[in-house]
């Protein structure tokens, strides 16, 4: 009964995890994957996730079923965060918001909704994309078409490309956007680049789609909604998923959100209910230990004050590692513009390095980056960022 089932070669992200385990150079370096370690090159615990994990451990919780959208205290603790306490679609209650297994998860229960109840919706993705937007949307029955973003020859944005391409595209499309720390080019609108943008998605009637799995990792917690808040703000009914695998270094735990801002409360309550159902028929209800670590940090002012501190740090010592590599780079590889390391934000840079270019720093080097040439400046540390821009600059020359 198998003779036809076709072999999945694996993720070109996830893989170079598998092939950077059995390196057995002790200066290999592993910049694939979207994973935050500190200088030390440590997958860090929060002192904030250290603290409820403590007070979890002494309250002696059962473990039993959670609700099938996750802990009330949680979602409303989401909401809070991304769109503000005070936000009058939040006091109004016109969003819908379900607990999910990480932002991948909220990205797949969010796809199948759209296309149970729109089913003539395409999903527009950048070009490039994070690989696994493309397998989830069509893994729930999408056609995934891209639209215009990253320019190769002023490693930017294609904003007049992508503001014309938008122009043309018909009412009732989701267009799926990264509202900060855009993966994997690190490149972001300005905030007056997304009012424009916003603004044409508006008077063509899309539907904005946002992935927002690095909130924090930009400019701050806060500052980051800019392009969410933006378009709650201009009337957008929208669909939000996000992630505290990266802000909260929970990675395994599997948890985020789906969020769906709707026009009024009586509707948020009926989608709340679909939601529910497609999470029963995917998984019946999440798991419960993120769900519990994440409401207890972001529903106390003391932890929540302490989470912001840490991603605080995270965010700076990623960003002292764009100027480092940025500084070694420049000085080696006389005659060539590596500003954009410092001018992309988040996790990622795309460093320009073609495919035979990560090759050889994988063959030669021990170095791990995607074969897009997208690098996670956050694996980079003090002891090992010479010896990476070492090796960049010897495949670039
Ligand atoms: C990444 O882009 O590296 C992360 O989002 C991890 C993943 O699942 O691909």
């Amino acid at each position: 009964m198998f003779q036809n089932v076709r072999y999945y070669p694996g993720d070109p992200i996830l893989g170079l995890i598998d092939k950077y385990n059995v390196d057995p150079n002790p200066n290999k370096v592993n910049l694939g994957v979207g994973v935050y370690y500190d200088n030390e090159g440590r997958l860090p615990i929060l002192e904030c996730v250290k603290t409820v994990e403590k007070q979890l451990a002494q309250q002696n919780i059962p473990h039993n079923y959670l609700p099938m959208d996750g802990l009330a205290g949680y979602r409303q603790a989401c909401q809070n965060l991304l769109f503000g306490t005070q936000h009058e679609a939040v006091q109004s209650g016109r969003i819908a918001t379900i607990a999910s297994l990480g932002g991948s998860g909220a990205l797949r229960v969010g796809a199948e909704f759209i296309h149970q109840w729109f089913p003539r919706a395409n999903i527009y993705v950048s070009n490039p994309t994070w690989g696994n937007h493309i397998s989830i949307f069509e893994g729930a029955g999408f056609t995934v078409k891209k639209y215009p973003y990253y320019d190769p020859a002023t490693n930017g944005l294609k904003i007049e490309e992508l503001k014309q391409f938008l122009q043309q595209l018909d009412a009732g499309n989701i267009i799926l956007l990264h509202p900060c720390c855009h993966n994997p080019t690190g490149i972001d609108p300005t905030a007056s680049e997304w009012d424009e943008l916003l603004t044409i998605i508006k008077e063509k009637k899309l539907i904005p789609f946002m992935d927002f799995a690095y909130q924090g990792l930009g400019d701050d917690l806060e500052q980051d909604t800019y392009a969410i808040r933006k378009a709650v703000d201009l009337g957008f009914c929208l669909y939000i998923s996000n992630s505290f695998s990266k802000n909260m270094s929970l990675y395994g735990e599997r948890v985020g959100a789906l969020s769906v801002v709707c026009p009024n409360q009586e509707q948020a309550k009926i989608v709340q209910s679909q939601l529910k159902f497609i999470i029963r028929r995917f998984y019946s209800s999440p798991p419960g230990h993120g769900n519990y670590i994440v409401d207890q940090v972001l529903n106390n002012a003391d932890l929540f004050n302490q989470w912001q501190q840490e991603v605080t740090e995270m965010r700076e010592r990623i960003h002292a590692m764009r100027f480092r590599l940025h500084e070694v780079l420049q000085s080696s590889v006389p005659g060539r513009d590596f500003s954009f390391l410092t001018k992309q934000r988040g996790m990622f840079s795309f460093t320009g390095l073609n495919s035979e270019q990560v090759a050889r720093l994988q063959s030669e080097f021990s170095i791990y980056i995607v074969e897009n040439g997208r690098m996670c400046i956050a694996g980079l540390n003090t002891k090992n960022i010479d010896y990476v821009a070492e090796a960049m600059a010897k495949v670039l020359t």
